[in-house]
Order: C-alpha cells, then structure tokens, then sequence
C-alpha cells in the first residue's frame, strides 16, 4: 500500500543558517497512529510546519496522499488536519461558527451535519453557542480538534495535544485519536510524554536535533531493546558490591539495601537463577526480590543521551 504520508531527505535550515532538520525521511500507512519523541527543540514543531506548508523546506520532498506539497500545495493541504502547539482562537468568536469558518477556509460548502457531528464526538456541542473566551482550556484544546477536523482531513498532525492537559482529559484525546482511526484518519502527533505515545501509537519515532534516530513499531521496540531489572533487597545494608558478585556488573542503591540487576528479557539465560544464589553463598540474606520493566522512558532517555560525536 503506498503511503499516505512520504517524506523523503526533508532539510530546513532557517534564515541565519541553523538546520532544524537534517534530511529526515518517513513513510506513513494510512490509518496509522505514529508518536514522534523528542526533546525541546528537536525539531518536531519544524518538521509538522513544513509538511503543512507553514514553512518552506530547503530541500527534500514531501507528499500527502500522493500531493506533493510544492507542486500541490492546495491538495496536499486540504488532507491534512493540524491542531497547533499554541492555542491560537478568536476569545469572542461562537465555537460553532469557527469549525465553520476553518471547513469553509478549504473551500468546502457549509455542512452542518459534518460540524455537528464533529463538535458532538468533541463532546462540544453543549457549548457551540459560547464563546470561545467562555471555555476551559482543555475545551479550547478540543476546539482546536474540531478546527482541524473541520474540512474532514485524511491526515491529522497534533502538536503535543495533550501538553498541560489534564489526566481526564489525556484519555479524552487518546479515545478520540483511537476512534478517528476507525474513520481512517491517520494521526501523528508530536509529545513529551512517553506513556502516551506507550498508550496510543502503532509506531514511534524519535527525533533529536533534526534527525530522525529511530523510528518503529511500538512493541517490537520495546521487545527489542526491553531490559527488565531485578532488585533484590537486602536485610543487611552494603557500602559496596561484594567483589565476589563482581562479574554481575550490579548497581548497588544510594542508600545500600538494594542491588540492582539489567537483563536481557530475550535472552536464553537471563543469570537470575546463579545470581540469587551467589547472593545467598556471600552471605547475604534476601527480603524480597522485585523485577520491573524498563520502559520506552529507559529506551528513549538512553537515545537521546547518546554522547555528544567529537568532530
Ligand atoms: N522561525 C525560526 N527561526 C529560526 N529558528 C527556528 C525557528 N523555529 C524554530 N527554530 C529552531 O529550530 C529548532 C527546532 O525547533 P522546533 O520548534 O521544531 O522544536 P520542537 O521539537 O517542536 O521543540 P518543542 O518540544 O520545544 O516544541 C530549535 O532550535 C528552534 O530554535
Ligand atoms: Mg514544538
């Protein structure tokens, strides 16, 4: 199936020379949920904007359901939903009539069956008549949403949609993403926040200082580079791991009751059995022994960590 979404060696440098992106290159299937990771200023803002025709790419190609967004531009535009990092709303427009006014900004013909429906699944409809300025922000978040949805899209881009929102409504948004998916709606969102690309995405992708380090499906990834950690607690308190247990390369825990062991969930032999025991045979005596495991956090944190290349 070919991709709804292509982009191929895409570079943007800003005026003044700075590369925000660094020739990324990504296909996306339809009906695809994808999360993109990345820190502060990694270029997921730059990468959403240019494939939205809000700036210009310096070189590379990029199509929307087979548009190209230069050659295109209005087609390829009018398949993409995009709910933008910063709440941008007229306060003392009526919530109605500004999903109204976006479908009409595509050159769609006023349906009101569409706008209600769209305002409905928002759980907006109650408010259609208010203001904008009468709203919280999480329902302004979601105006956003019913902005974006209003000229019924194939593509939707949510940049950090769920950036100081509250619990409540995080799970709002990921059960509306999950539901547009039904509708064949493909959706990449940009986040912070590593449970929720954990929560909805098909496929993750992270991104660092315009580069696109990694990108694939969330389970294999987490099999993949999947570590769990066994903690085994201790009655007795360690200033250091005994050098009998030397070859386990064990993290002793700043306040000296735990050791901590990293293994390869994967592995034939994962050495907890000869671990455990060894403890037992330096005289140690277990309270308890706790496995957990490590998470996209861990997988992400450690990617992004990578040290700085010496030029
Ligand atoms: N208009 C601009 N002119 C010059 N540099 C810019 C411009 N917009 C963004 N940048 C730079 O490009 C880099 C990427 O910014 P971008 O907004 O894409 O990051 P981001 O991944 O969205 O970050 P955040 O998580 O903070 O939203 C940053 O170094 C930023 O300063
Ligand atoms: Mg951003």
């Amino acid at each position: 199936m070919a991709a709804i979404l292509s982009i191929q060696n895409l570079r943007k440098s800003y005026a003044g020379g700075f590369e925000a992106l660094k020739g990324v290159n990504l296909d996306i299937e339809e009906g695809e949920i994808i999360a993109l990771l990345g820190p502060n200023g990694a270029g997921k803002t730059t990468l959403i904007s240019t494939v939205c025709g809000i700036t210009m790419p310096t070189s590379g190609s990029v199509t929307v359901a087979g548009y190209d967004i230069l050659d295109n531009y209005r087609q390829a535009r009018s398949q993409i939903g995009l709910v933008p990092q910063e709440i941008a709303l007229e306060p003392f427009e009526k919530v109605i009539n500004t999903v109204r006014f976006s479908r009409g900004l595509f050159g769609k013909s006023r349906k009101d069956s569409a706008v209600e429906d769209i305002l409905k699944r928002l759980s907006l409809w109650d408010k259609r008549d208010n203001q904008i300025r009468e709203l919280s922000g999480g329902m302004k978040r979601r105006v956003l949403i019913a902005k974006a949805l209003a000229h019924e899209p194939r593509v939707l881009f949510l940049d950090e949609p769920t950036a100081g929102v509250d619990v409540e409504l995080r799970k709002d948004m990921w059960e509306i993403v999950e539901q547009l998916r039904a509708d064949g709606v493909t959706t990449i969102l940009t986040t912070h926040y590593i449970e929720e690309a954990e929560a909805i995405a098909d496929r993750v992708g992270v991104i660092n200082k315009g580069d696109i380090l990694l990108v694939e499906d969330k389970d294999t990834l987490m099999a993949r580079m999947g570590r769990k950690q066994l903690d085994v607690q201790l009655t007795t308190q360690l200033d250091a791991v005994p050098d009998a247990l030397s070859l386990y390369d064990l993290r002793l825990a700043d306040d000296g009751w735990t050791l901590s062991y990293s293994y390869d969930v994967n592995a034939e032999r994962t050495g907890i059995t000869k671990l455990l025991n060894d403890v037992q045979e330096v005289g140690l005596q277990l309270r308890d022994v706790v496995t957990r495991q490590s998470s996209l956090e861990d997988i992400f944190v450690s990617l992004v960590n990578e040290p700085e290349e010496v030029a």
